[in-house]
């Protein structure tokens, strides 16, 4: 028996639009006949497939992360600006693949803002440092009369981008980095090239490099020391972590969110323990710009040593689960419910890469099972995140110690009182969830969910075509008490009212 207990005015804080973010990387087709292809039936005149476009707004994605990823440690953004006959093909080393240069800078920014979509830049830190990266910004958003804000104006570009969110490289943590640094010298580049980065344009927010992943060695020591020096530069500290099923143990990947969960804790008190060592005001929130379901250590392993690839090879293009979209629902309630410390965040990727949109070059596109979670809580969670109660059993699981078998998250929007009420089942039962909201009024009007057991792993294109969300079980109010019920395995969004 599990008990959720919320109320409107006990709140976490503002849900921050900007935590349904993706990531269009350079890398296998992501963007090669992935949003860009030339000559595919529904292209617009400047080469961007329409029916992938009109997925993603479909989705939800109100961030874009650009241009990567391990790609942007080796990136030389000037190759990809100008006339396209003049671009110069490039060997990226992050993937081993010829970058042909023919989407860059201003054919990316554009869509976006085509799409109504934010950026988000990332510089390279790994083989360039503080010159490239501040001339990259002031190309972006520098008013005429500069070397690089007129070589935009000459590229076509008059008015500014003013791209407001700029992450200080990529994983510099990581070992398989371009140019991968310890912690003092990423530290020391990144204040300096961030520093550069605000007196060319203020009103930027940054993003400094956290860990790869909680498993990394360096985890802790690398934040501790990476915010030593730019605790007053930057804005946000990033979080990168992909889960997966392994060896079966499907009990320890139900329980991924509170992996998730703990991760976004201990980053939280790192920074905050060096606020308070500053006696600083100053609260540094988290950009987590890679998260997702990514079978890396299963399936990747074939794919790390490729030969040279050109004409945008299949990498990494995950097909996933029904169990998988559970999943995904689930880091969804984390995120949402580490609101008044998750500022950004980024599904990675949007196509074809681990992603929840596929495409077939010259062809179809279609929806991954984990498109539907993500494009609900995207449509339905506005306003205020509110504190949510759950009173639930705990399973055991080997990866994680101890989870709960039911996990929450909500938000209201208290102008109108809308609530959304995400709650997950873990169990292979089916659970039954009383709803108290003492002091308040809560209706649930009904909801839809995704369930586990409906495709197995790597179905592919049919078996996710099939794949939606159905409808919740049905929900019982009596005498001002709300009965939720819910499916084994599976992940729902409830809509109702809550004043
Ligand atoms: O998203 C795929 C890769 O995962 C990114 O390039 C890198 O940042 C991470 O390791």
């Amino acid at each position: 028996m599990t008990t959720i207990t919320l109320h409107p005015d006990f709140r976490v804080g503002p849900v921050d639009r900007r935590v349904f973010g993706s990531f269009v990387e350079h890398l296998g087709r992501c963007v090669y006949t992935g949003i860009y292809e030339p000559g595919h039936p529904t292209a617009d005149e400047h080469g961007f497939r329409r029916d992938v476009a009109d997925l993603t707004k479909e989705l939800g994605a109100t961030v874009l992360r650009y241009p990567g990823g391990n790609f942007v440690s080796n990136y030389v953004w000037e190759d990809g600006v100008g006339p396209v006959e003049d671009r110069k093909p490039f060997l990226d080393l992050a993937w081993r693949t010829v970058e042909p240069n023919l989407v860059g800078t201003d054919e990316f920014l554009q869509y976006c803002e085509r799409e109504g979509i934010e950026p988000m830049m990332a510089v390279n830190l790994g083989t360039r440092g503080v010159a490239e990266a501040v001339a990259l910004l002031e190309y972006c958003n520098g008013e005429a009369g500069t070397k690089w804000a007129d070589m935009r104006i000459a590229n076509g570009r008059e008015k500014p981008y003013g791209v407001k969110l700029w992450c200080l490289g990529n994983e510099m943590d990581g070992p398989w980095q371009i140019g991968h640094k310890d912690a003092h010298e990423y530290g020391k580049l990144a204040a300096e090239a961030g520093k550069a980065m605000r007196l060319t344009d203020p009103s930027i927010e940054l993003v400094a490099c956290g860990s790869s992943s909680m498993t990394m060695d360096t985890f802790g020591e690398w934040e501790r020391t990476v915010l030593s020096y730019t605790y007053d530069i930057v804005d946000h500290i990033s979080m990168h972590a992909y889960y997966e099923e392994l060896d079966g143990d499907r009990a320890s990947f139900l329980g991924s969110g509170t992996a998730m969960s703990r991760f976004i804790e201990r980053v939280a008190a790192s920074a905050d323990a060096i606020g308070a060592e500053r006696r600083s005001d100053k609260r540094i929130t988290i950009s987590f710009d890679e998260w997702n379901v990514w079978y890396l250590k299963s399936r990747f392993v074939g794919e790390k040593n490729l030969p040279i690839q050109r004409d945008a090879p299949r990498i990494i293009e995950d097909v996933y689960s029904a169990l998988d979209a559970v999943v995904v629902g689930d880091l969804i309630n984390t995120l949402l419910s580490h609101a008044d410390r998750v500022a950004i965040g980024c599904l990675a990727q949007l196509v074809n890469v681990i992603a929840p949109i596929m495409t077939e070059p010259g062809g179809e596109s279609w929806k991954q099972t984990t498109f539907h979670p993500f494009a609900t809580a995207a449509r339905l969670a506005r306003g205020e995140s509110l504190q949510v109660k759950v009173a639930t059993d705990a399973i055991a699981t080997a990866a994680h110690g101890d989870v709960p078998a039911v996990t929450a998250a909500a938000t209201v929007d208290p102008e109108t009182g809308a609530l959304a009420l995400f709650v997950t089942n873990r169990t292979g039962e089916e659970q039954t969830v009383t709803l108290r909201t003492p002091g308040a009024a809560a209706t649930i009007a009904g909801g839809a969910a995704v369930l586990a057991d409906t495709i197995g792993p790597r179905e592919g294109k049919q078996a996710a075509e099939a794949y939606g969300m159905v409808d919740a079980l049905p929900v019982e109010h009596a005498d001002g008490a709300v009965t939720l019920r819910l499916a084994p395995e599976s992940w729902t969004a409830f809509r109702g009212t809550l004043r």
